[in-house]
């Protein structure tokens, strides 16, 4: 094999790596949550970290968003170590966190929520055009832009995290979770959008979920996180056929629970 000639040819065929994660370890108090995950995000794509209730999906993205400071570990991205940076630069770095369990602002409304989102930015023109650019991909929301968050149904306050991500002007997004408590129906439309937002707007997407099968339908390459470390790494069309993925998620479907007693009985890859 040409040592050489390898990155040229990885460079044209995935594109450059936007956000590199090396050995992150993250903890509550004396709680390991995150036991050195390493992973890397390429540029355009749509990139899923699956795992189980309690995996560290979301300690993760907290960690890369700043809102937790990781206890060892990098995370490069738009040309430095953002590990520990405060999460209003991270922001302005271009990656917008959508948490788990939307956090919209219930009182304001779904414009004000949205106005929210763009509160890095002085190009009121701008932020004028993108609030209409997330009205056209939600449309329910421009019917309800006048009406309180905390009054719209779950699928709809997902639409509005998300719209309000996007008002960050992001590079990066990552997205905590938008299948939750969703029907089947909604989180097949919400997913649909989001490729279309990764299409269309090129917004690169960090989306971690449970929920692997509609997660690997959107993904390009995937990630299976199990307490707190990677331990599996493919394209999402391999891992969607893969013999493992399939059985353990589909015990998960199954049983249609998700707890931790549950998945301490199924089997691991480790
Ligand atoms: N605020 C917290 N305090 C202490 N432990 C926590 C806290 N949040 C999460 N954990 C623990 O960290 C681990 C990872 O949790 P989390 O990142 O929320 O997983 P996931 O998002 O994959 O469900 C779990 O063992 C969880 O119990
Ligand atoms: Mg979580």
């Amino acid at each position: 094999m040409n040592v050489n000639a390898q990155p040229t040819a990885q460079a044209v065929v995935e594109g450059k790596t936007i956000l590199s994660i090396k050995n992150l370890e993250s903890y509550y108090g004396p709680i390991m949550a995150i036991r050195g995950a390493s992973l890397d995000v390429r540029e355009g794509q749509i990139v899923t970290v699956l795992g189980a209730n309690g995996a560290g999906k979301t300690t993760l993205l907290k960690t890369i968003s700043g809102v937790m400071d990781p206890e060892k570990g990098q995370i490069f991205y738009a040309g430095q170590n953002i590990a520990g940076a405060n999460p209003d630069k991270v922001v302005r770095l271009g990656m917008v966190h959508v948490p788990e369990g939307r956090e919209v602002f219930p009182l304001l409304t779904v414009e004000e929520n949205l106005k929210m989102g763009a509160f890095t930015r002085s190009d009121a023109d701008g932020v004028a055009r993108d609030e209409e650019m997330v009205y056209g991909y939600f449309p329910i929301l421009a019917e309800r832009r006048k009406q309180a968050a905390g009054t719209l149904s779950g699928g709809q306050q997902q639409m509005l995290a998300i719209g309000r991500g996007l008002m960050a002007k992001p590079k990066i997004m990552l997205l905590d979770e938008p299948s939750l408590g969703l029907s089947p129906i909604l989180v097949k439309e919400i997913f649909q959008i989001v490729r279309r937002l990764n299409k269309e707007q090129g917004v690169t997407i960090m989306l971690v979920e449970q929920n692997a099968k509609v997660a690997l339908e959107v993904a390009d390459y995937g990630y299976v996180m199990e307490l707190g470390r990677i331990v599996m790494a493919d394209t999402a069309d391999r891992l969607l056929a893969s013999k493992d993925v399939q059985e353990f998620y589909l015990g998960v479907v199954e049983e249609t629970q998700r707890g931790q007693k549950r998945w301490k009985q199924k089997k691991t890859w480790r």
